[in-house]
């Protein structure tokens, strides 16, 4: 490992669209009221997109932001990532789409789907490729526009989603620097507990399919709670071990934004103070792999990540899947 360049997050962007959807429209749509809404979850309002909006729509903005503030041309970019379960079409990849948008020429681009796992994936990914001196820079998105796939007559998730797009530019930085440490983790045998049904090529898009209300997230939320606390602590857990740090250490926590209860008890399994612990789904909902690279973007925005700063991400999702990084965070680049 030691023979490996050190490598960082240099930038980051992030866009949401401008509808607002709170807890008093969604009472008019479901069964539901915003004291449910918030005691379970935490959540106030959600983004979500127009009738023409896609996911690459909001991942160009993203993009174009994390990669003005790193003063880096699109044309110089290795790879691009995206990770998402809502992508414009199954195929071309939305990264590709997004690598024609951004004139991107020289870039290779993938999509990659761990649900709301995918923002780690995409980064533990990418950073392979810097380590290892064969890529200088690679674009990992995290984007989703769940309003697309969501049932808005089922209170047990509508009340959940929202879209949005968070970008980060991975590079080359100062040696001890950079991400010190990944954990990644799948527990396929947990498929059915969050899923999309139809529209692959087990169940493909038909006039019974669309009747059943097939191409709609389900979930079995008690069970998905259940493990995203779990993994929430034991992948925190495992990233600090193996970059040999202290839960002590963390001067900043960035987890995926699902529901406040979950982040709590993460937030008591640490003892971590509020301000070490970034929280934005008040505002936004679960955006899914766009959570993570938001709140990230969002959190230094406010000036609340300084230069060798401790940040831990960790996220969990469907697939199962779970994952976490840990970082000293630098401001500087080689
Ligand atoms: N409004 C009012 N009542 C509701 C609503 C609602 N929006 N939704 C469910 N209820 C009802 C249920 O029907 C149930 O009623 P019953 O007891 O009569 O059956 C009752 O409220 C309690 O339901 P529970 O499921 O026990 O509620 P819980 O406290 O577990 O909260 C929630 C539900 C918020 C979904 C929670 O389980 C959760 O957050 N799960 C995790 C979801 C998650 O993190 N998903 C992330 C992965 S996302 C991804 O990868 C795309």
């Amino acid at each position: 490992m030691s023979r490996m360049r050190a490598v960082g997050i240099l930038s980051t962007g992030s866009c949401v669209p401008e509808r607002v959807l709170t807890n008093a429209d969604l009472e008019k749509m479901v069964d539901t009221s915003d004291e449910w809404i918030v005691t379970r979850t935490g959540i106030r309002e959600r983004r979500i997109c127009s009738a023409d909006e896609a996911s690459s729509d909001l991942a160009y903005q993203a993009a174009v932001k994390a990669l003005e503030k790193a003063n880096v041309t699109a044309d110089e970019l290795d790879l691009i990532i995206v990770a998402t379960i809502t992508p414009d079409t199954l195929f071309p990849s939305t990264a590709c789409l997004l690598q024609e948008r951004l004139g991107a020429k020289r870039a290779a681009a993938m999509d990659v789907s761990a649900a709301c796992t995918g923002f780690l994936y995409g980064i533990a990914t990418a950073s392979q490729f810097i380590a290892t001196g064969l890529y200088r820079y690679v674009l990992v998105v995290g984007v989703e526009t769940l309003s697309k796939i969501t049932d808005y007559k089922d209170r047990n998730t509508c009340v959940l989603f929202g879209d949005g797009a968070g970008a980060a530019l991975l590079g080359p930085v100062p040696s001890g620097f950079g991400f010190q440490a990944f954990d990644l983790g799948a527990d396929g045998s947990g498929g059915p507990l969050l899923q999309l049904p139809a529209g692959g090529s087990r169940i493909p898009a038909s006039h019974e399919s669309v009747e059943n209300r097939l191409h709609y997230i389900a979930m079995a939320g008690r069970e998905v709670f259940k493990f995203a606390v779990r993994v929430m602590s034991s992948a925190t857990e495992a990233v600090l071990a193996k970059a040999g740090v202290s839960k002590e250490e963390i001067d900043l926590l960035v987890p995926h934004q699902a529901n406040l209860r979950i982040i709590e008890a993460a937030i008591k399994r640490f003892g971590l103070s509020e301000d070490k612990v970034v929280v934005n789904l008040d505002r936004y909902g679960n955006m899914s792999s766009a959570s993570i690279p938001v709140a990230l973007d969002e959190a230094l925005a406010a000036g609340r990540i300084n230069e060798g700063d401790t940040v831990v991400l960790v996220g969990f999702g469907g697939g199962l899947t779970w994952g976490a990084s840990l970082l000293k965070w630098t401001f500087q680049r080689l």
